[in-house]
């Protein structure tokens, strides 16, 4: 034990204010449950932000952290290690990709595509072909790069120059990005499920248009991947529900179950453009990381489980339709499996925080996308009893807020 005594206020004296975290500080969790350092628990509807997909503290993923922890942490790619080898051959196993690059987080991994796609179109096509396109609301990340691919300015601006040559369109509009690409275009980049924007779906039409439209003119499809892919809308990856196959696919989050990994998946054409040295990271696919994700992939990859993700999701989706009825509180409810949004009605415009804030002192952990809409991403084996505990929770929340917005009227 260490003699340092800290809490939530001591946040506000020693971090960089990036962040304006809850007023209570997690401590402990177990599957679904979450503890605070008051021993108050939760039921955890965030996943850690659609990352703890096989909840917190799961036995077969510590007994490997534990084994992986005792042998090798850490190498360095100089040298490579069979974790690492292992959890590239299940992943282009189980997807299009033929090739794998590890790095920590989900931004690294876009970044590694967004680079990638450029070096391709440049040694191939020449130096013009350097346009990426992307969508409004879009998230990627925040490196400065991916910021500027974005498509939310408030997150690019104020940091000087942008990187240049990328243009933002529409999210589910076919006709304005059939017009829009053309043989400038090096790659188009695309949640197939919009997450920090709102949990808006691609409509099936989008995604395979945007497939015609880049191979009419050379340029890659790039699937950030990163929220929706371990298996969170139902399938390993949403791009197989989808029926549209990418030249590049982007994952994280959900890969280490917690423990920082990425990885951009690629063709063998494609990755050929990235050489030795022309790319790379200190951390990615070290031995530690990817034996636990390793572990996360055979595990996620079980059809049983993915199944149990459609079970959940109606489950979730049954519960909002009540509440709906009861409260009116909602204008739509939508997502994929386990990324669900439920957008607030005019009467509660931007008031997701306050609904947010309601839960947590009710004893749950929720997300929010965006000022408007409450987010979903627990975990994909969350226990229906918990499932069914934390929406009793949601229930009394809601009812304290309506009560306040009809007090304050
Ligand atoms: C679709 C998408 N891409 C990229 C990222 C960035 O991932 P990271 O925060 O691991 O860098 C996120 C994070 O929310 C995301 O949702």
């Amino acid at each position: 034990m260490t003699d340092i005594n800290v809490n939530r206020g001591t946040f506000d004296e020693v971090m960089v204010p990036v962040f304006s975290p809850a007023s209570f500080v997690p401590d402990r969790g177990r599957g679904s449950r979450v503890w605070d350092t008051e021993g108050r628990d939760y039921v955890d509807f965030a996943g850690g932000i659609a990352v703890t997909a096989l909840g917190h503290g799961h036995p077969e993923l510590l007994k490997v952290l534990h084994e992986q922890g005792d042998k090798l942490w850490h190498i360095g790619n100089g040298y490579t290690n069979e974790p690492v080898l292992r959890l590239a051959k299940r992943l282009t196993d189980l997807t299009f990709a033929d090739r794998a690059f590890f790095a920590n987080s989900g931004a690294e991994a876009n970044e590694a595509a967004l680079k990638l796609a450029r070096r391709y179109a440049i040694d191939k096509f020449g130096p013009e072909k350097i346009e990426i396109i992307s969508f409004t609301q879009s998230f990627h990340g925040r490196t400065f790069f991916t910021v500027s691919v974005g498509g939310q300015p408030k997150y690019a601006e104020g940091f000087g120059p942008q990187p240049q040559g990328i243009r933002h369109l529409p999210y589910n509009d076919l006709a304005q990005a059939v017009e829009a690409i053309s043989d400038k275009a090096c790659a188009v980049i695309v949640e197939p499920v919009q997450g920090e924007g709102g949990v808006l779906p691609a409509d099936p039409a989008f995604l395979k248009g945007l497939r015609e439209a880049c191979d009419k003119h050379g340029a890659l499809l790039i699937f950030d991947e990163v929220q929706t892919g371990v298996g969170r809308t139902g399938t390993f990856y949403a791009y197989m529900q989808y029926g549209v196959t990418p030249d590049i696919l982007t994952t994280a989050k959900a890969l280490g179950n917690g423990f920082p990994i990425g990885a951009m998946l690629t063709t063998d054409a494609i990755a050929q453009h990235f050489k030795v040295g022309v790319h790379g990271t200190t951390y990615g696919g070290n031995p530690l990381g990817a034996s636990i994700a390793e572990k996360v992939v055979e595990l996620i990859s079980d059809p049983k489980l993915l199944e149990g993700v459609g079970e959940r999701s109606k489950a979730i989706k049954a519960h909002l339709e009540r509440i709906n009825e009861r409260f009116g509180l909602f204008k739509e409810i939508r997502g994929r499996g386990l990324l669900i949004g439920a957008e607030l009605a005019d009467a509660y415009k931007d008031r997701a925080k306050d609904v947010l804030n309601a839960a947590a002192a009710n004893g749950v952990i929720m997300l929010i996308a965006g000022p408007n809409v409450i987010r979903f991403a627990p975990s994909l084996i969350m226990p229906m009893a918990d499932l069914d505990e934390g929406f009793a929770r949601i229930e009394k929340a809601v009812e304290q807020v309506v009560g306040a917005v009809a007090v304050s009227r």
